[in-house]
């Protein structure tokens, strides 16, 4: 079992502990104790704990790297992050893409210093090495001086991460070639995935550029507020909610019988099937028109459920850090940069069919809610801020964390996929993204990770 060192001698079970650890070590299945709904605040503020999430996580995990409309021709390419790795995610000439780590093989300058872009090959500052968009190394400045020394530049080409697919144009990567296909990463969740991303049968687009911007606070904050936390929605967003359309929050939320928390493999979507509770808060009537007009042929397609979630009150994450909102049309990244900072990344999302009208509007009430000044995104960085910070006090993080709402609300003979729990206000996400979270943390590859859920038969 994978252990750390604890935080305080407080912590330290004794040197007459009985769980044959060792004075100085606590197993990480300590910090977690779910069925109770406890957990350690150490999960938000240690950096063992952060490395070992580099390692277990962020280096094995599929994580989204792009959308396919970023990168339409050969070519074309963007800059993103997979943990603290800097990657580039390129088109190629075949139309396949390719990933990799942006940084020079030979003294490890980053080869590119843009966000995105269409090259020919990436050069670096530094001494000139040159390579093609398939990552070969295709030539230096001063290349006389390398052939004399009989260099073979078929061994340096920038490193590839290996293994890249997608999902209704979504883009993840892996750099753990033992990880399962991106297929059985996502599981059951895929079925939900198609009522956002595969409403229209064009599919989406990203629209304008991306947003960056730095929240202090621990990653996990962040993905398990969009995993499953509608309960803040009604109180922290009410100010805004009534703001921007004149209605609290709070009161959708008190349709249990329609709304539900569901997850697969630590992914997690909570929803109620009001179809556009979430397209509202953007304060915007043609797209509400949108999304009304567009419901029929979606229950056609895809059935009544995902009809009714395609801009409902819901949220996602996929595991570990990737979020997006159903109606407010956010989509993001929540790239760590240690135990208490992440980095934003904050992308809009259309459908490809939609009027270029509509495609606008969206991104303009995407950005009045969800961008760094935006309504909404505003309350939640702060929330997650202190609720890291609090966390450095040397007692106060001795105290553990509740996360036990709707416990026993799980429905055992639901028809949907994945697990499903009665009500979307509710902890069962969380719950089961920390459950992942420890899954991984706990395995030293990805034969150990426990197999916990098992794809719907005939749902897909
Ligand atoms: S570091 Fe890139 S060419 Fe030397
Ligand atoms: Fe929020």
């Amino acid at each position: 079992m994978k252990t750390i060192q604890p935080v305080a001698k407080a912590l330290t079970l004794g040197s007459t502990n009985t769980n044959g650890k060792g004075a100085t070590e606590v197993g990480l299945d300590e910090l977690l104790n779910l069925d109770q709904g406890r957990m350690s605040r150490r999960v938000f503020h240690d950096s063992d704990i952060y490395q070992l999430e580099l390692e277990r996580i962020f280096a094995r995990c599929w994580l989204f790297v792009a959308h396919e409309s970023q990168l339409k021709k050969p070519g074309d390419y963007v800059s993103a992050y997979m943990g603290q790795d800097n990657v580039l995610v390129v088109r190629q000439r075949d139309g396949s893409i390719k990933v990799f780590l942006n940084t020079c093989p030979h003294r490890g300058n980053k080869v590119c210093f843009s966000d995105v872009g269409n090259t020919r090959q990436f050069i670096c500052n530094y001494h000139g090495w040159s390579f093609g968009i398939d990552g070969r190394l295709k030539g230096m400045h001063a290349s006389e001086a390398f052939d004399a020394s009989n260099f073979d530049l078929s061994g340096f080409g920038l490193h590839e991460v290996p293994k890249v697919d997608s999902y209704r144009g979504l883009i993840f990567a892996t750099m753990d070639s033992e990880a399962p296909s991106l297929a059985e990463y996502l599981g059951d969740m895929r079925y939900y995935l198609d009522a956002v991303f595969a409403m229209d049968s064009e599919g989406t687009e990203f629209v304008g550029g991306c947003v960056k911007s730095v929240i202090r606070c621990n990653w996990k904050y962040a993905a398990e507020n969009f995993v499953g936390d509608a309960l803040h929605a009604g109180w922290t967003h009410d100010s805004g909610a009534k703001a921007m359309v004149g209605a609290s929050v709070g009161e959708l939320h008190k349709d249990v019988e329609s709304s539900y928390q569901v997850n697969f493999n630590g992914h997690g979507w909570e929803f109620n099937q009001d179809i556009v509770g979430n397209c509202a808060s953007l304060g915007d009537k043609e797209l509400i028109k949108y999304l009304y007009a567009l419901q029929p042929k979606v229950a056609e397609r895809l059935g009544d459920l995902r009809s009714r979630m395609i801009g409902s009150i819901s949220s996602c994450t996929l595991f570990p850090n990737t979020s997006f909102l159903a109606g407010q049309n956010t989509f993001r990244t929540w790239h760590p940069r240690g135990p208490n900072e992440i980095e934003v990344h904050v992308w809009t999302f259309v459908n490809k069919s939609a009027p270029e009208d509509i495609k606008e509007r969206w991104r303009k009430g995407s950005m009045l809610t969800f961008s760094p000044s935006g309504v909404f995104e505003m309350d939640d960085g702060e929330n997650w801020e202190y609720s890291t910070r609090t966390n450095e006090g040397y007692i106060t993080k001795q105290h553990d964390l509740y996360i036990g709402l709707g416990m026993n609300t799980q429905i055992l003979d639901s028809e949907m996929p994945g697990n499903v729990f009665q009500g979307q206000v509710n902890e069962a996400n969380q719950r089961a993204f920390y459950q992942r979270w420890l899954d991984l943390m706990e395995s030293a590859s990805w034969a150990d990770v426990p197999k916990r859920d098992t794809p719907k038969e005939g749902v897909r």
